[in-house]
């Protein structure tokens, strides 16, 4: 176990019409909010209506910046920060998924300074303020919603960059479970993909072993993402369900699951967000393809470590058929990346790169794209001969 600060300020209020109480808890942090959403689901959903009359009771008075786009783009950002000075609002809500939140939180950032809001994601500027954020949450999938981190493509450099702060936590985040009955199966799928490779990316890349705290609860957080999301493909308004899903995706990346684990990375992000860059792919459905293909080629460094996470999630008639009297860890991983490959396949989660349309002639210039976020994060080993081999072996 290593020395760690774990320290999330974010309030959570969870459960069945919490919704209407975003009035009060934006009025404790400001009197004029920015109300940032997306495309048409909240107002489709009525949500809309129940957030603004819950603002207005409030005595809020809200601007509007609506048309936030799945993986979301700098211009809009930019559009918003503009809107925010302007303005002068003081407090941001985010009704939404995490490409709302993400939005919110750049604009929180990007508002109460003077240079572009793209430094911060290319390490030119750090946060030294920014504006509290109150988020709605609609699509259990990213974890923005209790975390530090913010994700936003520059369009016209193609690069699809994260970046995180401790002044991103959204200060409130209203979770009801019932908001998600309206997510449409591909993103139920894609948002509990995502979550699993927000712990798998911790659980593979730590270099401590002996951490059995993090181990266990991070497996369990696996084993409920597939649960809770097959409980809400049969029915899209199975609350429970929703609920332990949503609860899972924001569990995955809260900085939970890492405390203790000392350093680690995010490699298949890292990959999967220059899918998403250069193809708008949505960003689960980029990581149910890169993650085997990861797994792959991770299989031949630490094959013990991914038998241990088969152990936790195959079937035990799969065990023993495997396991037999001795171990065999390889023998074993290769079923565990099977396992999950089938497992996307089963939620109609993409699982290569022909089902994403992206031909193999492009992964040298996938692995160039995503070689700007390694230098970025840090992620001195990848270099583009090792990203080209784990894109081969996304095919
Ligand atoms: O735009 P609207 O009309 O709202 O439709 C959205 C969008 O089309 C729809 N949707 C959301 N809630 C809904 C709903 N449809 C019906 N009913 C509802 N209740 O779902 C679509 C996808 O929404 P989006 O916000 O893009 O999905 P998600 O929450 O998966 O967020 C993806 C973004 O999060 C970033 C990703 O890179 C991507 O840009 N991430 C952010 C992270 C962070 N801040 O920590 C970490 C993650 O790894 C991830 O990178
Ligand atoms: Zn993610």
């Amino acid at each position: 176990m290593q020395n760690f600060v774990f320290h999330n300020p974010t309030k959570i209020i969870f459960g069945r019409k919490t919704v209407p109480s975003v009035g009060s808890e934006t009025a404790a942090l400001g009197q004029k909010a920015m109300l940032v959403y997306g495309q048409s689901s909240i107002k489709t959903s009525g949500l809309y209506e129940q957030v603004m009359n819950s603002l207005a009771e409030a005595g809020v008075t809200v601007v509007e910046h609506g048309g936030a786009r799945s993986n979301p783009l700098l211009d809009h950002v930019r559009q918003g920060i503009a809107k925010a000075k302007q303005e002068k609002v003081d407090v941001l809500i985010a009704v939404g998924g995490g490409s709302v939140i993400d939005t919110a939180k750049a604009i929180a950032a990007g508002s109460v300074v003077e240079h572009d809001v793209w430094k911060f994601f290319i390490g030119k500027k750090s946060i030294k303020a920014a504006l509290p954020v109150v988020t709605v949450l609609t699509l259990a999938a990213a974890g923005s919603e209790m975390n530090s981190g913010m994700v936003i493509t520059n369009q016209e450099t193609q690069e699809k960059f994260g970046f995180g702060h401790r002044l991103l936590y959204p200060k409130v985040s209203l979770l009801d479970p019932e908001v998600t009955f309206t997510v449409p199966p591909d993103y139920t799928a894609y948002g509990a993909v995502d979550a699993i490779a927000h712990v798998l990316e911790f659980y593979m890349t730590t270099e401590d072993a002996d951490t059995p705290v993090q181990a266990r609860l991070m497996e369990g957080l696996i084993q409920n993402a597939m649960a809770s999301c097959e409980r809400c493909l049969v029915d899209p308004r199975d609350y429970g369900g929703r609920a332990n899903l949503m609860w899972t995706a924001t569990l995955a990346l809260n900085g939970l699951t890492g405390a203790g684990l000392g350093r680690v990375g995010f490699p298949m992000h890292m990959i999967e967000h220059a899918l998403s860059a250069l193809y708008d792919v949505p960003h689960g459905a980029g990581l149910s393809v890169v993650m085997p293909g990861w797994l792959q080629w991770y299989k031949e460094q630490d094959a013990a470590r991914i038998a241990q996470l088969g152990r936790a999630l195959l079937p035990l008639n799969t065990l023993e058929e495997i396991q037999g009297p001795q171990r065999n860890d390889l023998a074993l991983a290769e079923r565990t990346i099977d396992f999950l490959r089938a497992w996307f396949s089963k939620v109609n989660s993409p699982v290569t790169l022909a089902e994403l349309d992206i031909p193999t002639e492009d992964i040298p210039r996938i692995a160039d794209n995503a070689l700007g976020l390694a230098k970025v994060w840090r992620l001195d080993q990848y270099t583009p001969e090792i990203i080209r081999d784990i894109l081969q072996r996304c095919v």
